[in-house]
């Protein structure tokens, strides 16, 4: 399996080259030329393509050939720079290829997502003053995934919970609402959302999905399981 890993210098994309590796996959990641040096532990191993995510010409060669492309969505900037990067992954990719996307739980595919007024507050604050500042765009993240859930291509957008650092716990609970009480301990190891990323690029099960995932060791995760039996 040939991957891409777009976004493959941030924290998220740094674990998903190590997963991927770990799989015995080929990769070729893309990241922005200051940021080339935070891959020098792999960069023997994998194919570094530096350039801007949403340079359309960058990520038509990045994509070539590759059965999977990983793709972390920044909201950085007020220069279109999520949906620039994710229709520039949809146009290139060969067909058939599996297209996995990264997001927060603010994204909402079919609007029946429950949010806390915190997150509520928090998205509304951060959007306006992130814009203001021009330091990042929120409603441009929310493009990027109208985008994304409108195409034919075979989609995952994955969207994350709250995150820290730490060792894996293994591969994410998910659900299709946010609200779930599944979810309800909104934490996830970011090690183990790049886990649940890689992962999606074999289950057929996520194609056209766009799971809010939250860490399996979390007390709602543990008592949904207990449920199950
Ligand atoms: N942080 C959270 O709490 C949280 C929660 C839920 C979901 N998520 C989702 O998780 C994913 C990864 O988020 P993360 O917080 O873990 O960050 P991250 O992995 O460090 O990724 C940020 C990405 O954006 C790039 N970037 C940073 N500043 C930029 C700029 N000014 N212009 C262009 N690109 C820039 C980084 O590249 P460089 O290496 O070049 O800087 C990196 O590829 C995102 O899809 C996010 O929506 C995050």
């Amino acid at each position: 399996m040939k991957v891409c890993i777009v976004g493959a210098s941030g924290k998220l994309g740094q674990y998903m080259v190590r997963h991927a590796l770990e799989r015995g996959y080929e990769v070729v990641g893309v990241c922005r030329e200051k940021s080339v040096g935070k891959l020098d532990a792999v960069k023997d191993r994998i194919t570094i393509i530096p350039g801007d995510t949403n340079d359309r010409r960058v990520i038509e060669r990045a994509v070539a050939g590759c059965d999977g492309v990983l793709t972390v969505l920044a909201p950085w900037g007020v220069r279109n720079y999520s949906s620039g990067t994710a229709q520039a992954v949809m146009d290139y990719a060969r067909p058939g290829a599996r297209l996995v996307f990264s997001c927060g739980w603010h994204i909402t595919r079919d609007g029946k997502d429950v949010y806390t007024w915190q997150l509520r507050t928090f998205a509304a604050v951060f959007g306006v003053l992130a814009r203001w500042i021009r330091f990042a765009d929120l409603r441009d993240q929310v493009e990027a995934c109208r985008r994304i859930f409108a195409s034919d291509t075979r989609w995952t957008v994955v969207r994350g919970s709250d995150l820290e650092e730490g060792e894996s716990q293994g591969l994410p609970v998910w659900s299709r609402h946010v609200g779930d009480p599944v979810l309800a301990g909104n934490l996830t190891r970011r090690v183990d959302f790049a886990l649940f990323m890689v992962d999606a690029l074999t289950n057929d099960e996520l194609v056209h999905e766009a799971p809010a995932i939250v860490g399996r060791e979390t007390a709602s995760a543990r008592a949904h399981a207990q449920r199950l039996g």
